[in-house]
């Protein structure tokens, strides 16, 4: 009686219709059974036409049956496609719609007073939104938007997220004393982010936004394995706007799988308090260039203003303070943007996947 490994041989001479390559090398076999009462060949899921597939079975038990002493009868089996949960590697989050991941290159160029205005502009776009702080090492949010309470735990351990605005929010700020020094390792910082994505109670969201620590490190490396990133911004300052920079940032994304949006240029120009005339203090236009030379669009400018900071350190950000004040209203066009590329990145990656974007 051949053996199972002897029978594996014979098939290398089966060829997949229309390749010289055979159906063993393609990795269509996937086991073989071989006992008294019969031989069984398993083959991988195929999204071969079903002719084709039939046409790989007859040649398969056709081979089979011709070697002298096997076990009869000889039966083709076609395994399961896996289920799609079963699938390894980033998943989405359950109610959620979109994540956007804000980055930057490095810190304090503005990315949490970014992320949180451009969260907050999204809620006043009509967009079901919520606010992730993963800055494990730095986490402002709270102290931002004015949020003093800790994180309350819900039925079955999960947490439930603070509201402000309408905007809802986990921040590691609110799980630690406000004197607690932030010392974390990897592993801990590992697991916190796992539970963060896991185990907060977000509801049906549109928008996620994720307040990602600056530069690349573990907690990016976490989220990559754990969620699927739908875009990306880059939050940069026109001083250290350098194309090295927004490089790394679209270099980290690449590496989380996940497409760029674009660049926000925060602290662009600086508005006159008094006047409203507008001062380009630093070298204004600096995104529009870096943008251009790395290839993704610049979704904003955002105006050097007191405003910004008073109202950040007040706890209620500009956006919600002074809707119509013209920093809130660079925030608003800039989450308009993109909520557009957001859709269309959303959209591509379910078309990738072969998923049902309807469902
Ligand atoms: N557009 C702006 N105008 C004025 N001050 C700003 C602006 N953006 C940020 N800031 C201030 O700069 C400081 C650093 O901002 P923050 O958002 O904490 O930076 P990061 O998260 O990048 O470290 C804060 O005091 C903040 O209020
Ligand atoms: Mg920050």
């Amino acid at each position: 009686m051949p053996t199972p490994q002897e029978i594996l041989e014979a098939l290398r001479g089966v060829k997949y219709p229309g390749y010289t390559r055979d159906i063993v090398s393609f990795g269509m076999v996937k086991d073989i059974q071989v006992s008294s009462s019969g031989t069984a060949v398993h083959l991988a899921p195929s999204t071969a036409q079903e002719d084709v597939v039939q046409q790989i079975e007859e040649a398969v038990r056709a081979a089979v049956t011709g070697m002298p002493g096997v076990a009869v009868p000889v039966t083709v089996v076609r395994d399961p496609a896996p289920q799609p949960q079963a699938r390894r590697g980033p998943q989405p989050i359950p109610g959620v719609d979109t994540v956007l991941a804000v980055a930057s290159g490095k810190g304090g160029v503005g990315k949490s007073t970014v992320a949180t205005n451009l969260a907050l502009a999204l809620v006043t776009l009509g967009k079901r939104t919520g606010l992730l702080d993963a800055d494990v090492y730095g986490p402002s949010v709270p102290l931002m938007l004015g949020i003093d309470e800790k994180a309350r735990p819900a039925e079955g351990g999960r947490l439930v997220p603070a509201e402000k605005h309408g905007l809802r929010v986990i921040s590691m700020g609110m799980f630690l004393g406000d004197e607690t020094p932030v010392i974390w390792r990897g592993p801990m910082v590992t697991k916190l982010i796992t539970e963060f994505l896991r185990n907060v109670e977000w509801g049906d969201l549109d928008v996620l936004v994720l307040d990602l620590p600056p530069g690349t490190g573990d907690v990016q490396l976490t989220l990559t394995q754990q969620v699927k990133i739908t875009g990306g911004v880059i939050v940069t300052t026109p001083q250290e706007v350098a194309l090295a920079d927004v490089r790394r940032g679209i270099a980290m994304f690449e590496q989380m799988k996940a497409p760029v949006l674009g660049l926000i240029e925060n602290m662009s120009y600086h508005v006159c308090p008094g006047c409203g005339a507008r001062a380009d203090i630093f070298a204004h236009g600096g995104g529009a260039r870096v943008a251009a030379e790395s290839g993704v669009p610049l979704l904003g400018e955002i105006p050097l203003v007191r405003a910004v900071r008073e109202a950040g350190d007040r706890g209620i950000p500009l956006v919600a303070a002074e809707p119509s004040h013209p920093a809130s209203r660079a925030f608003r066009e800039a989450a308009d943007r993109i909520l557009v590329r957001l859709a269309v990145a959303r959209d591509a990656v379910a078309e990738r996947e072969g998923l049902d974007v309807l469902t």
